[in-house]
């Protein structure tokens, strides 16, 4: 059985003042859901104060990405160590990574390999553009970005997949649970290749992309969907509950 992963992807919202405020707001309520891993991805600079907040608690810290290198001349980069130190996961490739500042599939494997030799558990994201989508190309494009980048990684320990199409993105457009059910169980097959299927029946494939409290039991019902990387209604904390105690209800 795999336990469910719901992530809040915050992304470069929240100061310091309102990512506490977040967390006091639901920490109490979302402790408290059992059969769920619960994480929380807020930025760098909150990442701290998020810690103390749920020291105590059965909630997760998640960074949103790393460099690969572990210390040096590298103005404003955070390293996998200095993760390390505060988080437990870490998000990495994500497609706005990929469009905003470049991050290739190469990158992105190095970033990997750094956080699995540091002990972070990597939510490495995969996606097709709404182009490719629509070319039929979800398939070859997905199968290609897990290729490179799990090149070389011969252990995934604990490596989850977040499935999120670019074009279900901020865009209110989600993907539906059975086309996303068929895609996920298409990266479970490549895993199963790319390794074997003891692997791939233990790794967690997240789908990302619109999610709600009004879509989320239509994603998490599907036998292959382990739970989902939320965007914008990781911000409001009663929507993020509800979407964690909808999943836990499922189990
Ligand atoms: P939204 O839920 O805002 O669409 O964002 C999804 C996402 O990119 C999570 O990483």
């Amino acid at each position: 059985m795999r336990t469910p992963v719901i992530a809040g992807n915050w992304k470069m919202n929240t100061t310091v003042t309102e990512a506490v405020a977040l967390v006091k707001a639901m920490r109490a309520e979302l402790s408290k859901v059992s059969n769920v891993e619960k994480v929380l991805c807020p930025p760098f600079v909150s990442l701290a104060p998020v810690k103390e907040l749920i020291k105590d608690s059965s909630i997760k810290l998640g960074a949103q990405d790393l460099y690969f290198t572990e210390k040096g001349a590298y103005t404003g980069e955070i390293s996998p160590v200095m993760v390390a130190d505060l988080c437990e996961l870490v998000i990495i490739g994500h497609s706005e990574r990929r469009q905003y500042f470049n991050e290739t599939s190469k990158v992105v494997n190095k970033k990997v390999a750094a956080a699995l030799e540091v002990g972070l558990k990597p939510i490495l994201c995969v996606g097709e553009k709404l182009a490719e989508n629509e070319a039929g190309k979800t398939e070859e494009v997905v199968s290609k970005q897990l290729k490179s980048s799990l090149a070389d990684i011969s252990n995934l320990d604990g490596l989850i997949i977040a499935y999120e199409p670019v074009w279900a993105i901020g865009t209110g457009r989600a993907a539906t649970g059975e086309q996303t059910n068929e895609t996920i169980a298409f990266i479970r097959r490549n895993i199963s290749g790319l390794y074997d299927d003891k692997v791939a029946q233990e790794i967690r494939i997240l789908y990302g992309g619109s999610v709600t409290a009004a879509n989320a039991a239509g994603f998490m019902v599907q036998p292959e969907i382990d739970g989902a990387l939320v965007g914008g209604a990781s911000l409001k904390a009663a929507e993020f509950l509800n979407i964690v105690i909808q999943t836990s209800a499922m189990g």
